[in-house]
């Protein structure tokens, strides 16, 4: 019988690799859509035709039991969330609603259904989680004991989540376990976060398709790696005879500037500054400033280890972007 999974978030980057390295693996892969006529579900069904989808939303506890009724999964991925830091800002209760309160209303379907003790659970927590400002740990950076202190609506969801993800592992015993996960990217990426507008707007800039990009903060800096890496770790850590926490993270730090002048360099552009202008549009309430993860534990107990670089990550984004936007592509 081969092994079924159960994935929230399926539409989303982490979604596609995640389901893509299960359906390689053997698995039988169910996948949460929300929405009456979610836009994304026509390239689901084309790219990914073997997720069997189910209709359901983390604010609707009674759709989350149902579809674990359905797909009688062995392991359960959490990765649904509204997941945009600046648009957390924006719209906090609903963050809180679904990052938050979602995941009890998921680990309570589970509860209610008596999968508890029969369900392996993995919840997508974040590097968000420790704000940036204890940065004072030179060279390691932030491992699963340092202190959190989440500096936005978003951040602030996802910690109960990951609390509330503990307190069922304790309380009753749930294989249940959180990757706290830094920023991951790649040619998936929703095209509102950072490194995807920018290889983006690269790649239309080279092409004559604009000429310049708007931007915020251009001084915080980001642990990022590559998602399909990334993914890989959530599945080793359901594989663990124990459940527990693991941070997964590059251990380098990179600044907006440093992502913009490697994309830049991909199209033979040197002098980046030419082709970006600041929009206090783009900044945020509260900023974290600096994420740099230590992957030590996982590297050691999951064996896990990331294979891209920086370097090839955003090589590899600006390529995507220069095919997707070809004029060559369309005709
Ligand atoms: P993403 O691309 O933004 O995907 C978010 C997913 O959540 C989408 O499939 C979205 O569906 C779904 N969703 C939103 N609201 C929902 C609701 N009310 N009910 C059910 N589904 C809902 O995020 P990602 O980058 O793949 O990240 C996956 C998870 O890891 C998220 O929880 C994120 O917060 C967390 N995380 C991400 C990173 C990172 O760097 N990528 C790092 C740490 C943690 P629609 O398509 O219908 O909107
Ligand atoms: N999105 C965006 N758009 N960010 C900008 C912009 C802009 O135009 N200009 C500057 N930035 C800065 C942000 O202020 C932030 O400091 C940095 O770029 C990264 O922003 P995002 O790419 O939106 O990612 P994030 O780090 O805030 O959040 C992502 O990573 C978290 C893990 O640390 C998301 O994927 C979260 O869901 C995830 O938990």
């Amino acid at each position: 019988m081969p092994k079924k999974a159960l994935i929230t978030g399926i539409t989303g980057q982490d979604g596609y690799h995640l389901s893509e390295l299960l359906n390689n693996k053997g698995y039988e892969v169910y996948g949460l859509i929300r929405g009456q006529q979610n836009p994304k579900l026509v390239r689901v069904e084309q790219e990914q035709p073997y997720i069997k989808l189910i209709e359901g939303d983390l604010t609707d506890q009674s759709s989350l039991v149902r579809s674990i009724e359905v797909s009688e999964p062995d392991e359960i991925y959490n990765l649904a969330a509204v997941s945009h830091v600046g648009y957390s800002f924006r719209n906090p209760i609903l963050t809180a609603e679904v990052t938050g309160k979602g995941v009890l209303n998921l680990l309570e379907a589970i509860r209610v259904t008596g999968y508890a003790n029969k369900v392996r659970f993995y919840q997508a927590s974040t590097s968000e989680m420790f704000g940036g400002l204890d940065y004072n740990r030179p060279g390691k950076g932030y491992d699963e004991n340092a202190l959190f202190h989440p500096r936005s609506p978003y951040g602030v969801a996802k910690l109960y989540g990951h609390w509330i993800t503990k307190n069922y592992r304790e309380s009753y015993g749930m294989h249940a376990s959180c990757g706290i996960l830094f920023n991951h990217e790649g040619p998936r990426r929703g095209i509102e976060f950072v490194t995807r507008k920018i290889s983006n707007a690269v790649a239309r800039i080279h092409l004559g398709l604009q000429d310049h990009i708007e931007l915020g903060n251009l001084d915080s800096k980001r642990d990022w790696g590559y998602a399909g890496d990334y993914v890989e770790g959530m599945w080793l850590m359901l594989q663990q005879e124990k459940p527990d926490d693991y941070v997964l993270a590059t251990g380098e730090t990179h600044s907006i500037q440093d992502y913009l002048e490697l994309a830049f360099k991909e199209v033979g552009i040197e002098n980046w500054h030419l082709y970006v202008k600041q929009n206090p549009k783009f900044l945020r309430p509260a900023e974290v400033d600096i994420l740099l993860g230590n992957p030590e534990k996982a590297e050691k107990i999951l064996g896990w280890k990331r294979k891209v670089d920086f370097e090839d990550l955003v090589s590899m984004m600006v390529k995507h972007d220069l095919e997707l936007e070809s004029p060559n592509k369309l005709t």
